[in-house]
């Protein structure tokens, strides 16, 4: 079916940076449908040609010079146009109607690539042009909301527009080659099965790492804070799905049964816990590689006497049968020593050791930088003596496909929105589930004033992230 997608937000900085030239990417392996158009909207006065001379600007920015040519670039312009407008007043979209003449026989996506306050609005102003029939779709960007509640309200405007199979949630992790792999390591090898549970597994960690500060998105973060732009959904939606069950299929909702069920078995952390088992930080003044940067008060567009975290680290428990008594540490921060996305599995010691210096074996599950998977085991050291070692068995992913590009998280994404394929974005029970989890903590922080503890940029977070381990024998990898 002829299908059009319109972006709210088409002059900000995710449709720009990120949206564009995925579907760039898309029209350039000949993927888009043929005639789908591509609408820009915001409140900006611009021409449809000066929409187009932004969005080369930022096409040849991001996209590699191999795969920007000019013949190509010019077939994708042709599907490009730009409407000013408000969005957020119901009778500017009647302007959107008029453009789009929705009839039953071609479909549309709204890309709701906008602050999560106006997704409410907009879904309704949609509703409220007539422009929410069978045959469109609406896509949000999490975070949903900034609470449950906030979350609830904005489940329940999309659900008054549109049906839930018309909504699809995106988390770009889940469009991240590598975190679609650990469901191929999980669920397409016989090996890990039997292991993978609480009777062989000691701990696990889930750490994402950035070097990157705030960048120009001081507003937006400086209201959500690292809980809410990437523990509440990154993280959360890693740790799913390290610890579901095999779904019956590989089809959205077998896949989101399983997820919501890991959700809603997290131990709640309330009251006191949330000061023995969460750390927030937030980073100060430091140096990453040869640039000293300033404290996170002193970055634009922050409150500075600001106290969101920039930093947090949570000891979180899944209580059910395969999990029960199994630490989780989950771990996210921004301006840290190195940018890496890693889940580190620590199994338990061998039964009975026969050699003195045996360890655990570990596996490491790397998405990025590199897409490595590789597995610790103990192996004899040459010579006389029974001297053990470990050694690292590892499958390096983007080397043994190096023949095939990588897609970014957005195309994967984006495509399968146009398939109509949910299977890779939240139900509307998942992030109620993963805000049930999180709004006790967040409320916590506000009952016991836990201010962030500082850290130096370019370190590797707070002191007492180590300490959450460290009184568990454990350390950070
Ligand atoms: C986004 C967050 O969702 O993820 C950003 O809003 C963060 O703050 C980014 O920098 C990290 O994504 P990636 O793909 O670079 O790990």
């Amino acid at each position: 079916m002829p299908c059009d997608m319109v972006v709210f937000g088409g002059t900000g900085d995710l449709a720009l940076h990120k949206l564009l030239p995925a579907l760039y990417h898309l029209h350039r392996e000949q993927r888009l449908p043929t005639d789908m158009r591509i609408i820009g909207i915001s409140r900006k006065l611009l021409t449809r040609e000066r929409y187009i001379e932004l969005v080369e600007h930022h096409c040849r920015a991001q996209i590699e010079r191999k795969d920007f040519t000019e013949v190509i670039w010019q077939s994708f312009s042709q599907r490009l146009a730009y409407l000013a407008m408000n969005a957020e007043q119901a009778a500017d979209l009647s302007q959107l109607g008029h453009f789009l003449a929705p009839d039953n026989l071609r479909c549309c996506i709204y890309y709701l690539a906008t602050a999560p306050r106006l997704f409410a609005s907009i879904a309704s102003n949609l509703a409220l042009a007539g422009l929410t029939g069978p045959n469109t779709r609406i896509v949000i960007e999490k975070p949903i909301g900034h609470s449950l509640q906030s979350a609830l309200e904005i489940n329940s405007a999309l659900g008054e527009a549109f049906n839930e199979e018309q909504v699809f949630r995106i988390d770009h992790y889940l469009g991240k080659e590598t975190v679609q792999n650990l469901m191929a390591l999980r669920f397409a090898n016989a090996l890990f099965e039997p292991v993978w549970r609480a009777a062989h597994i000691d701990h696990v960690q889930i750490s994402v790492t950035e070097t990157l500060g705030v960048e120009n998105r001081g507003a937006y973060y400086d209201q959500a804070g690292a809980m809410r732009d990437m523990l509440q959904n990154h993280l959360l939606q890693l740790l799913c799905l390290v610890a579901m069950e095999a779904p019956v299929r590989f089809d959205a909702n077998s896949v989101h049964n399983e997820k919501v069920k890991i959700l809603q078995a997290l131990k709640p952390i309330q009251g006191l816990d949330v000061r023995d088992k969460t750390v927030r930080g937030q980073y100060s003044a430091g140096q990453i590689g040869e640039h000293a940067t300033p404290a996170y008060y002193f970055e634009k567009d922050v409150d500075n006497d600001s106290d969101t975290e920039t930093f947090v680290a949570i000891e979180a428990q899944i209580d059910n049968w395969r999990w029960a008594g199994v630490p989780f540490y989950l771990r996210t921060g921004k301006r840290l020593a190195k940018k890496t996305s890693e889940i580190f599995i620590q199994f338990k010691p061998v039964p009975h050791s026969l050699f003195n210096d045996s360890q655990a074996n570990h596996l490491l599950i790397r998405l990025q930088p590199e897409e490595r998977i590789s597995i610790e085991l103990m192996a004899k050291t040459p010579g006389k003596g029974m001297h053990l070692q470990p050694v690292e068995l590892e499958i390096n992913l983007a080397k043994v496909f190096q023949d095939s590009r990588r897609w970014e998280a957005y195309e994967r994404l984006l495509l399968d929105v146009i398939e109509n394929d949910s299977t890779l974005f939240m139900r509307r029970d998942e992030v109620v589930a993963a805000w049930q989890w999180v709004d006790p903590i967040l409320q916590g922080w506000q009952q016991y004033y836990q201010r962030p503890r500082p850290y130096p940029a370019g370190s590797n977070g707070p002191e007492q992230a180590h300490s959450l381990l460290e009184k568990s024998g454990y350390s950070w990898l």
